[in-house]
């Protein structure tokens, strides 16, 4: 039976890096310009969609498509779309080994102001980019999120407007104050995306809203799990999902421009993505992931949902139904064809099931 209390929020996974999140040359092939960027966040206002998310990522995979080897600045492009909407929530994304969290909470007060209290902030704790620019202490993976951890203690303590006293193991403040505070209070939302224990943790003690895996009875009970860990700290979290939509007018359809897609698959970029440590042939090595994994190995770390308008909704209705999810962020293989054929098709069937307004 429908939870008709729960409804499901959709989020746009935005394309700031080339190409968005399928690994081939037969998918559309594009940069990620702000008038892209632009276009795509105003239909998504149009049609009702509920948020913006965009990552942070600065470097690339490589590859015939030189995989998000071009990519925009999260901050920068959320405090354009500020200006550029009215009404959806933006979720901008920063590493805090890269930034001290002064600056952060200073940038985040400033987007809550242009915004009108419609900013969030995601805070990404590893990847392979960190690695390549130096940043990383030797062991940094075994205690980064004790390091993002004490980070946005800090982050959260400026947002008092109050001088902070602050002597913690990696940043140290006397009496420092950062004003104006953010317009939402006592904090923006903060967001994290993580399928690590220590990330379930954080979350739990200091997040707002988690991304977590979806799209099987496993990962909708890590999703209730998560929300009981916050529970039992006194806490309430949302949880979501996200996915790669490939949607067709019928499931059939889908399987064809998913195979279309298949085709054309940039393997060596497969290769960057899922086994980067490997020596061999790299192209060859793809072939193998491709055939072992599809559709999963086609797309950037994200759950391939394939299929018609109906199979779209079940899809979703499970993820509401059996793991309380309350979000899902979507990425489409063309933007804005993409959200104009959900807004077609699979729309009206979520306002059939009660799972929107
Ligand atoms: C919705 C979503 C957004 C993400 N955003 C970013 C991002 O902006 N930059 C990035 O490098 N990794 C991003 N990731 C990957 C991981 O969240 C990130 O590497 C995180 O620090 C891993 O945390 P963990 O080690 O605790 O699981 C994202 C993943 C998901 C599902």
């Amino acid at each position: 039976m429908i939870d008709q209390r729960r409804k499901i929020r959709l989020g746009v996974f935005m394309p700031v890096g080339n190409n968005g999140w399928i690994l081939s040359k037969t998918s559309p092939q594009y940069l990620p310009t702000y008038q892209l960027n632009k276009d795509v966040s105003q239909l998504a206002e149009k049609i009702g969609f509920d948020y913006l998310f965009s990552m942070a990522k600065w470097s690339g995979y490589g590859g015939e498509t030189r995989f998000w080897e071009y990519s925009i600045e999260s901050f920068t492009l959320m405090s354009a779309l500020a200006a550029a909407t009215s009404r959806l929530r933006l979720v901008a994304s920063i590493s805090p080994i890269l930034i001290h969290p002064t600056i952060v909470a200073k940038m985040m007060a400033t987007l809550d102001d242009i915004s009108g209290g419609r900013i969030g902030l995601n805070i990404v704790s590893s990847d392979v980019e960190y690695h390549r620019m130096g940043l990383y202490p030797k062991d940094f993976m075994s205690y980064r999120h004790k390091y993002i951890d004490e980070w946005l203690t800090v982050v959260k303590r400026l947002w008092t407007g109050e001088p902070v006293d602050f002597d913690g193991e990696y940043f140290k403040l006397t009496g420092y104050a950062s004003n104006p505070r953010p317009i939402q209070q006592p904090w923006p939302p903060i967001v994290y995306a993580t399928s690590s224990e220590g990330g379930f943790r954080f979350v739990a003690e200091q997040c707002d809203e988690a991304f977590i895996l979806c799209g099987s009875d496993e990962r909708n009970a890590n999703s209730k799990v998560l929300k009981q860990m916050a529970a039992d700290r006194g806490r309430s979290i949302k949880t979501q999902g996200d996915v790669a939509l490939i949607l067709g007018e019928t499931d059939a359809d889908a399987q064809r421009i998913a195979e279309h897609i298949r085709e054309g698959a940039d393997t060596e970029a497969i290769t960057n993505v899922y086994d980067r440590g490997y020596q061999g042939d790299r192209r060859a090595r793809g072939r193998e992931l491709l055939a072992e994994g599809f559709p999963q190995t086609l797309v950037y770390r994200t759950f391939p949902l394939i299929g018609g308008p109906e199979r779209v909704a079940d899809f979703i209705e499970d993820m509401v139904v059996n793991g309380e999810f309350d979000g899902i962020l979507c990425s489409f293989p063309d933007f804005i064809d993409g959200l104009e054929r959900f807004n077609d098709l699979v729309m009206p069937l979520l306002r059939k099931r009660g799972l929107r307004g």
